[in-house]
């Protein structure tokens, strides 16, 4: 890697120009018209980011954003490798050079703001550090002003700018004919929000000449997640940060503080951003010492039935899923299939208060079981069995009750010996005014995050905020939800999740952190209980699922009854959840994929393909195997006749011997994939 300063200074200098460059990836930073902060970035030679500019806006003070000199420059590169305690492989490599530019306006109040940029082979980052100094203490941010000037009219793979779900399905446009605002009123959110054309991130694209383009951030913490406004005349996109309808600015900070890291992933092949560690190499390392109290596991649930309407989650409702003996149930069919987990949702008081009601604070109790709920009893049961429960909280987006109980409900999981809590935040955020994603909640996540270390909880959010890889930082985050999850195939009105979905969530979503999808519906149809809904996939794609949609908890998500006596459960016992290495072997943005990953501590492979509604043959070279070994493969695939709307439960299981040097053609139906177990003999 080599750093090119041009002009570069340790003094005050006049030249205003700084560029920092690695082999493929190369950032030039300059001092504009009146002292604007501008950048540009470039891939081996082509333009990504024409000159942008950079800057803020404060309630009770001028903006920053011209009149600047560059004070000082400095430059540091770093090659280092680092571990994931769990994750879609064990080691990490972090290589990037890093300059750190220190800026101070020449006239009035003489503020300064350092920018610091990071060139990676795969992408650049950058934040701005407000350094300690007199002339600002407390800062009211009312506006970022951070451009993103694109050279093209771009394919983009976008999901509108909601200020309070993630929960849409992802659109696909040119740039110029992006509109969120046909977004607005979504009969099927309990809660959105979308002020303006504006996108959320990550936000993909892909360029005329074959670029990919990820744009995202990093470690976002106390400070509000940024939507991307959309100017599809210029081909600009301009950040615009949560704002809550308590204040009229967005971030309220102490100075010093840094921003989040804005991020910007660049590959040739669409596999490369799902490969790109990117956004954990720009968090800090773990802060936690030991988390081997959380295991990565498979788990199971009184989950799809509440959602189904075979059950409900309120006692009142006389239907009651979260029972001792339901339990026990689930416990005895996990222990027989390798599954490590049950989640219980409904098991405590509260339920008949949440969705639909205004007042909704002091409802939930995070500590008192229903009646008809033995929560030691299911505890002890699940540990004879091997089996741990995992908790659940669905706070109704109640902020205030919630925090007031944390530390009553995570000692009661420690002193039970459960490790991991799903949280919940359905329906507007109290206190009233504020957003999922502004600078408010993404405190309350974060601290909870930090809390639930000290009880030796982790945790699993849905309706969260973004993930920015603070995985890396606090490694009992562990997975979340922020996208249109399974649940939708069960009751939205809209259709589902249609089959180009997950092929799109692969190069989105996903490119920011662990997703519980909660995959594995073996009853695709479910007419028994619903006639007007199914979820939008063949069974073989259900399984695939397990190694496309990467998260170190994965459920399998259907009824005990729908899984009783299937030979596709087979692939679901045997898949791991803990990744040692993963390889993208194919794949386009909204079209298909397939990955490959290899079990920690085993050294078994586990393959997974997924296509949107149109039908294709993929060929598997086997050669990411070990050399000079033997595995049997079990591959799960579309039948002949298999169909995601027709023909969904079509599968066909073929076993046979392979080794490194092996290949296979694999026919994927329309809205289908394929599965394969590689077990060492
Ligand atoms: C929404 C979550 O996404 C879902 O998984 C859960 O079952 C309900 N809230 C109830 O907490
Ligand atoms: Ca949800």
């Amino acid at each position: 890697m080599t750093v090119v300063l041009l002009g570069a200074c340790n003094k005050k200098e006049t030249s205003q120009k700084v560029a920092l460059e690695t082999q493929k990836v190369s950032i030039d930073f300059r001092l504009i018209n009146n002292g604007q902060p501008s950048y540009s970035v470039t891939y081996q030679g082509k333009t990504v980011i024409k000159p942008s500019t950079l800057g803020f806006e404060f309630e009770k003070q001028a903006a920053l954003y011209d009149q600047f000199e560059i004070v000082k420059t400095s430059t540091v590169s770093k090659n280092e490798q680092w571990e994931m305690p769990w994750g879609e492989q064990r080691t990490v490599k972090n290589k990037y050079v890093e300059t750190k530019i220190e800026l101070q306006e020449k006239i009035n109040l003489k503020r300064k703001l350092t920018i610091v940029f990071r060139a990676y082979s795969d992408g650049i980052g950058f934040r701005y550090e407000f350094p300690i100094q007199d002339a600002m203490g407390e800062v009211f941010i009312t506006e970022e002003q951070t451009e993103f000037n694109l050279n093209g009219d771009h394919d983009v793979w976008w999901g509108p700018g909601d200020w309070d779900i993630y929960e849409h399905l992802y659109s696909h446009t040119k740039f110029s004919k992006i509109d969120a605002t046909v977004f607005r009123g979504h009969p099927s959110l309990g809660q959105t929000h979308i002020p303006f054309n504006a996108v959320n991130t990550p936000v993909t694209m892909r360029t005329a000449d074959g670029l990919h383009l990820s744009f995202h951030e990093a470690a976002l913490m106390n400070y509000s997640g940024m939507t991307l406004k959309v100017d599809t005349l210029n081909m600009t996109m301009k950040s615009v940060l949560v704002g809550s309808r308590n204040n009229d600015y967005k971030v309220a900070q102490k100075v010093p503080f840094n921003t989040p890291w804005r991020t910007i992933q660049i590959s040739e092949t669409a596999g490369d951003l799902i490969k790109s560690n990117l956004i954990v190499n720009l968090n800090e390392p773990s802060k936690i010492e030991d988390v081997s109290w959380f295991k990565p596991m498979k788990y199971t649930g009184i989950w799809w039935e509440m959602h189904l309407g075979k059950s409900s989650w309120d006692l009142a409702a006389g239907k009651h899923g979260a029972t001792t003996e339901n339990t026990k149930a689930f416990i005895d069919f996990s222990a027989k299939n390798n599954i490590g987990g049950v989640l219980v949702e409904g098991w405590n008081t509260g339920w008949e208060h949440w969705i639909g009601f205004e007042d909704r604070e002091g409802v939930f109790d995070f500590v008192t079981p229903y009646p008809d709920y033995d929560l030691k009893e299911v505890v002890r049961y699940g540990k004879e069995k091997g089996v741990e429960i995992i908790m659940h909280h669905e706070t109704s987006a109640a902020t205030e009750t919630y925090t007031k109980q944390q530390d009553a409900a995570y000692s009661l999981m420690q002193s039970l010996g459960i490790h991991s809590v799903k949280t919940g935040y359905v329906g507007k955020i109290l206190p009233k005014g504020e957003y999922h994603h502004g600078q408010y909640m993404v405190n309350h996540y974060n601290n909870t995050v930090e809390k639930a270390a000290k009880y030796q909880v982790a945790i699993n959010a849905h309706e969260p905020i973004k993930a920015t890889g603070l995985r890396r930082t606090y490694p009992n985050t562990i997975s979340r939800e922020g996208v249109r999850g399974q649940e939708f195939n069960a009751w939205s009105s809209d259709g589902g999740n249609p089959p180009s979905h997950l092929p799109t969530v692969a190069f989105t979503r996903m490119l920011a952190g662990p997703i519980d999808y909660t995959p594995g519906i073996f009853d695709i149809k479910f007419d028994h209980y619903k006639k007007d809904n199914q979820v939008n996939t063949t069974i073989a794609q259900q399984l695939a699922l397990y190694v496309v949609i990467y998260s170190p908890i994965q459920m399998a998500a259907d009824l005990i009854e729908n899984y009783e006596g299937n030979p596709a459960l087979q692939f679901i016992k045997d898949v791991g959840v803990d990744w040692e290495q993963s390889e993208v072997l194919n794949g386009e943005i909204g079209e298909f994929v397939t990955i490959a990953r290899e079990e920690r501590n085993t050294s078994n492979w586990f393959v997974g393909g997924i296509t949107n509604e149109v039908a294709r043959d993929v060929t598997i070279n086997f050669d990411f195997l070990a050399k000079d070994v033997t595995y049997e493969a079990v591959i799960y695939k579309d039948g002949n006749k298999a169909h995601w709307d027709e023909n969904p439960l079509d599968l066909s299981i073929e076993k046979m011997v392979i080794t490194k040097s092996s290949t296979q053609k694999i026919h994927m139906a329309a809205g289908g994939g394929f599965a394969i177990s590689i077990i060492k003999k």
